[in-house]
């Protein structure tokens, strides 16, 4: 009987060889910190609100409410130089496109505050709609694997 038939062997020494380097893996890499979340997780939450007050607004047909929060959203802050760096350098050349839906969400807003501005309630409820839509466009295409590169999760 062949105690170590060639291939048995060569399976053997891979494995401890690849244990070997999960071993040497985990004393390099000790457990990730938790990260902080980004400046932009904060401007995105704030937005999550001024949308809520809108939905609010709508409803109350209070179209002050309604344009206030839409400037917000189309004027909301930018995050630091320091992340934008790194957003940038993560993007790399989807960056464009990353920026032309926030451009779209921007100027939705935009025309959402003027709609209210005129008192045009439906004209508000169909801006509003459009408003959602370029929120849920970028969320689709990059919100998992933005989170995924920057928190190592989904
Ligand atoms: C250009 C892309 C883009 C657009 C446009 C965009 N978002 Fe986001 N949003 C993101 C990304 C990326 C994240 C994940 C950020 C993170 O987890 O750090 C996010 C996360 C969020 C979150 C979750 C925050 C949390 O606590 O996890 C909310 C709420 C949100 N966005 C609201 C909005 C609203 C409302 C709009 C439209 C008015 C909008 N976003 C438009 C890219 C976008």
């Amino acid at each position: 009987m062949k105690i170590f038939h060639p291939n048995r062997l060569i399976l053997t020494i891979a494995m401890i060889i690849s244990s070997q380097l999960a071993a040497t893996e985990a004393i390099a890499q000790p457990a990730a910190e938790p990260e902080e979340p980004l400046v932009l997780r904060k401007i995105m939450q704030d937005m999550g609100r001024n949308m809520q007050q809108i939905a609010d607004g709508i409803s109350r047909e209070d179209w002050q409410l309604v344009e206030k929060n839409a400037l917000l959203v189309a004027d909301h802050p930018q995050p630091p130089l320091s992340e934008k760096v790194r957003i940038m350098a993560y993007f790399n050349t989807d960056m464009s496109k990353f920026k032309s839906h926030d451009k779209k969400t921007h100027d939705t807003a935009r025309l959402l505050s003027q709609s209210a501005a005129d008192r045009d309630g439906f004209a508000v409820i169909s801006d509003f709609a459009s408003l959602q839509q370029s929120c849920l466009s970028c969320h689709q295409r990059f919100r998992k694997p933005f989170q995924q590169h920057f928190y190592g999760k989904n």
